[in-house]
């Protein structure tokens, strides 16, 4: 045995955490896409075709499978979870076509977001179609407090977004308040996806926090992460453009922490900068260069890693196994993606 394996070593690339994530829900993932593809249809020809566009494109489906997951974990037997999964990647597809007009972004999931190909209203409109079927969906399972979670973390979402636009170019904004916008507009749907299961399972009380503070950690990093991609990661990798944060002027964690340290003639170029209207290549190439110099980019990262520890103690409360193992690699993953 041992020599055979020397002999001919593993051809196979090794799957990573996203990849086993996915193998393990597999069965369950397929329920979930069907069940997006079929609620998405509608008489009027554009919403399915604008929010195919985007649901065909592809996505991680990272929070419909921490839904999954959660499920598994929680020991359910029942099969309202697909229909709770569905709502999230629901939600998480509305916020994207909103996202996507108020932050002027040109791509998403690797092809034109659809604002650039359809428009504004249109996308605001199919973005709306989708936050209604997302509810339609969540009624079905029948579960007031499910309801309750999911209304509320659509509408800190919607907190978390309008926060994020005072903050715009805003230097009064800390890292606290960076830290609590996070939050809403994207830890909120983490958590929600995670603690929902708990929910259906009827899990007690301690294991429903848990899993909430799992996901609410975990999205915190994924922001984060998200945030220092958007300085130091590749377009070809994340399908969506690179250095969009900084010419929208939102102050994110690795300006922030380069700030910190910056030079005076160093912070006289970031308050310039985010004054002015519009930002250059140039621009960015700079403030790359300061993040860089300050080491910014590392320093979130270090923050994420804190929030990925937190995520992973959260999961204690659990019995080992191999989906507690899945949703603990996945904190991993999420650090190390596209890097
Ligand atoms: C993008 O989320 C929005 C953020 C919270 C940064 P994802 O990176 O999970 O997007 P998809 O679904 O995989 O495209
Ligand atoms: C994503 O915020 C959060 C929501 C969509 C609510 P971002 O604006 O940072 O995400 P990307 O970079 O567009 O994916
Ligand atoms: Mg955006
Ligand atoms: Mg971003």
């Amino acid at each position: 045995m041992a020599l055979t394996s020397f002999a001919e070593p593993e051809q196979k690339p090794k799957l990573n955490a996203m990849d086993r994530l996915e193998a393990a829900f597999a069965d369950g993932l397929a329920e979930v896409n069907a069940l997006i593809i079929e609620r998405m249809q509608s008489p009027v020809g554009m919403i399915p075709d604008l929010a195919s566009h985007l649901v065909r494109a592809g996505g991680k489906r990272l929070r419909p499978l921490i839904t999954l997951a959660a499920a598994d974990l929680a020991g359910y037997k029942g099969d309202a979870h697909y229909k709770l999964a569905a709502t999230v990647e629901f939600i998480h597809s509305a916020t994207l076509l909103h996202d996507d007009i108020v932050d002027g972004s040109p791509m998403r999931r690797g092809k034109p977001a659809a604002n650039t190909v359809w428009g504004n209203a249109p996308s605001v409109l199919v973005g709306d179609f989708l936050f209604a079927r997302a509810f339609s969906l969540m009624v079905e399972t029948g579960r007031l407090r499910v309801l309750d979670i999911l209304a509320g973390a659509s509408s800190i979402i919607a907190e978390g977004e309008v926060r994020q636009l005072a903050a715009i170019a805003n230097f009064d904004t800390d890292e606290q308040e960076y830290m609590e916008i996070i939050e809403a507009k994207t830890a909120e749907l983490f958590a929600s996806a995670a603690r929902v299961s708990a929910v259906v399972a009827d899990l007690p009380h301690a294991k429903e926090v848990a899993l909430d503070r799992y996901g609410r950690e975990l999205g915190l990093a994924f922001q984060l992460v998200d945030d220092a991609l958007d300085y130091a990661g590749a377009q070809s990798k994340l399908g969506k453009a690179v250095g969009d944060d900084f010419r929208e002027g939102k102050i994110t964690m690795p300006v922030a922490k380069a700030m910190q340290k910056s030079s005076t003639e160093e912070h006289d170029f970031w308050i310039k900068v985010f004054r002015k209207p519009t930002r250059t290549n140039a621009d960015l190439q700079h403030a790359m260069s300061l993040i860089t110099k300050h080491g910014g980019v590392q320093a979130t990262l270090d923050q994420a890693r804190t929030h990925i520890a937190n995520a992973k103690s959260a999961l204690q409360i659990f019995q080992p196994g191999k989906t507690r193992t899945l949703l603990s690699d996945i904190c991993d993953f999420v650090v190390e993606r596209s890097f």
